[in-house]
């Protein structure tokens, strides 16, 4: 068989499955078993494809036909200017999340020197892109998750960011080391109750410490806020990533922790996504 026609097979029973862009998730998975990029598959798509290759093929349609997303199939998820190394035991980067390091980088233009704190780094995505951007720039994440930390160290020697770079393993209610310029936290922020509501890839397949924002969605930012107030210093920025529908409350949790609200933003899909506060 062919890798056209395989990548046919592939897509008809990606699409019987219901799942979203079926020919793009068959490409790119065909592009994995063999071990090439999805161009070399569009211009070699005639070649003949081995039996080994074909079978690890299907097991990976199969896989992905049960809903589990391409990142943790491919191992990797293009963020900001880079790709990351991913695991099923962190959040899958987002492009709503490239706001925070967008504002960052915006923010932060006239500066030299910068100590920048990550409260639940995951993958590392947002505090690796900006430490890549701007090598005069320190960087301390903070998780969780000791698995999270793991990745974040593997994607941190990739972008050759590791010695600017320090990691713990923490709550962030447990951690109080040093003082930042600038602090920036995309929280656990879905409510409880609405988690197993998400799409099947998310609520199936996501790790629930990197969603589940507690009963009301605010059980994690409040937390993120209230020790950001004490480990940032004074006229140092903030910038959180928030759901759709907590603008005003998490406006109200930064004003009385002492934030003066800069600006708000919204996503690709027009959602408020992210605010950026000064602490004074
Ligand atoms: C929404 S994910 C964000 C990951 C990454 N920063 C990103 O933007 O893709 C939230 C992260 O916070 C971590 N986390 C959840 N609760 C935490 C807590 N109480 N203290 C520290 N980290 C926590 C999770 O393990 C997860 O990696």
């Amino acid at each position: 068989m062919n890798i056209d026609l395989a990548i046919n097979e592939g897509s008809k029973i990606l699409k019987s499955k219901f799942i979203p862009n079926p020919l793009l998730d068959a490409e790119i998975l065909m592009a994995k078993t063999i071990n090439k990029d999805r161009n070399y598959i569009l211009l070699n798509s005639s070649d003949n494809i081995n039996k080994n290759d074909l079978s690890n093929f299907y097991k990976l349609i199969e896989q992905r036909s049960l809903g589990n997303p391409v990142a943790y199939l491919t191992k990797k998820k293009s963020f900001w200017k880079s790709e990351f190394f991913i695991t099923k035991d962190i959040l899958i980067p987002r492009p709503d999340t490239e706001l925070v390091v967008e504002n960052v980088l915006r923010l932060s233009k006239q500066k030299n020197k910068l100590n920048i704190l990550d409260i639940g780094i995951g993958s590392g995505c947002i505090l690796l892109s900006i430490l890549k951007d701007r090598k005069t720039f320190y960087g301390t994440g903070i998780d969780k998750s000791g698995k999270c930390l793991k990745i974040s160290k593997i994607n941190a020697a990739n972008l050759k960011v590791c010695s600017r770079l320090k990691l713990y393993k923490s709550d962030v209610d447990k951690f109080n080391l040093g003082k930042y310029d600038l602090i920036i936290s995309n929280p656990p922020y879905i409510k409880k109750h609405k988690l197993k509501y998400l799409e099947r890839d998310v609520a199936e397949f996501e790790p629930r410490l990197a969603l589940d924002g507690g009963l009301d969605g605010l059980t994690e930012i409040k937390k993120v806020i209230k020790k950001s107030a004490r480990l940032i210093k004074k006229n140092g920025k903030f910038i959180l990533e928030i759901g759709f529908d907590q603008k005003n409350r998490v406006i109200n949790l930064l004003k009385k922790e002492g934030f003066y609200i800069n600006s708000t933003q919204k996503d690709l899909a027009n959602n408020d996504r992210c605010i950026v506060s000064t602490k004074i």
